[in-house]
């Protein structure tokens, strides 16, 4: 935090993007899940947000990312801004400049909103209890996650480091469809889990994931959805408790499969998935039965596919991937992350040595 004549207050939070392996996909009211949806936070990456609040009478606000204005960030930003205010009245009282930076290319695939809408919505609440005095408080993360789940439902789940659930799930008591709360009782397995994620097609989507969940109003198989997903989020509480690999590969294959399956099936139907996705898939499929290697997949809504594996075997993994799966991503481009602890303030006095 620094402070100067103007009262202008500055905040820093680093928040990471996060690998949902029982998937989000269609909202309703004002951006809850239609089904529960379970991730683990990752550790590399990042989104790193500088909040500077000036007191003003119009409120307002200017966000870059890397450096640039990002129009197709201001809407959610705003957006975000305008439901936290109620929350956060701070925020119509002072002019915010909003500066973030990504550690991953925007065209990854890689979940920026997650990460960048988390990482806003803690600096946030961090502006709110210095200027209500009340700095020594810890900070109500499920109220963070609520605030960030408005930038973008993903957002509410990168608050936590390790595993979250978001959505209201029967066996987890305190789950709700406002924030996502931490996962106890993971096994040790599922602690060290690695994610390689391969960039197979860097460009944007043809569709957006807003559009994506739009179109599961109405859609055909969307009760049949509700409870699929119920059902692995259910599946998958218990094999995160127990450690079996195999269980928990498919699980994560059946609903990285299924949310593609939804798209096509969505009217008007549209695919994301590239020729070198599905041969991805199945080398990772042959590979695992035959050769009895520790690797599946999740993807996202996008051609990329996100390989996991225990950390443990990594070396075994990393040989297989650069002989056979290199070659198959765009510019041989891969990105190696793994489970992480989560958000993190910066020390601005220490970093300024104030
Ligand atoms: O948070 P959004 O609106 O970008 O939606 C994310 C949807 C998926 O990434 C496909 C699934 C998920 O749960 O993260």
């Amino acid at each position: 935090m620094t402070h100067n004549k103007t009262k202008e207050i500055t905040v820093e939070w680093t928040s990471p993007s996060n690998l949902a392996i029982v998937k989000y996909w269609g909202k309703k009211d004002i951006q809850k899940p239609l089904n529960p949806s379970i991730s683990f936070s990752l550790k590399n990456a990042v989104t790193t947000t500088r909040v500077s609040a000036v007191p003003s009478k119009q409120g307002g606000f200017t966000f870059s990312l890397d450096g640039n204005k990002k129009e197709t960030f201001n809407a959610k930003v705003a957006n975000l801004l305008k439901m936290a205010s109620s929350t956060l009245p701070f925020i119509i009282k002072h002019h915010l400049t909003i500066e973030s930076s990504n550690t991953f290319p925007h065209s990854s695939g890689i979940a920026s909103s997650a990460s960048s809408m988390s990482a806003l919505a803690l600096c946030l609440v961090d502006l709110q209890q210095i200027i209500n005095c009340e700095i020594d408080q810890n900070m109500d993360l499920q109220m963070v996650s609520e605030i960030a789940r408005l930038g973008s439902g993903s957002a509410a789940r990168s608050v936590y480091g390790g595993w979250t659930i978001w959505g209201e799930t029967p066996s987890i008591e305190e789950s709700s469809d406002n924030y996502a709360v931490k996962l106890p009782n993971i096994h040790e397995n599922f602690m060290q889990i690695a994610n390689a994620i391969l960039i197979i097609e860097p460009n944007r989507k043809k569709v957006s994931s807003s559009q994506g969940h739009a179109l599961m109003n109405n859609h055909p198989y969307g009760e049949a959805r509700i409870k699929q997903a119920n059902d692995n989020a259910q599946q998958l509480l218990k094999v995160l408790e127990l450690g079996n690999w195999n269980q928990f590969f498919d699980i994560a294959e059946n609903e990285a499969l299924s949310l593609h399956a939804l798209m096509m099936s969505s009217n008007p139907g549209y695919t994301l998935l590239h020729p070198n996705s599905l041969k991805v898939i199945e080398e990772v499929r042959r590979v695992r039965l035959e050769e009895n290697l520790p690797v599946g997949f999740s993807m996202d809504a996008g051609p990329n596919v996100h390989l996991l594996y225990p950390k443990r075997e990594e070396s075994k993994v990393l040989f297989w991937i650069e002989s056979n799966i290199k070659p198959l991503c765009h510019q041989e481009e891969i990105i190696y992350d793994q489970l992480g602890d989560g958000p993190e303030k910066t020390n601005l006095i220490k970093l300024n040595g104030i």
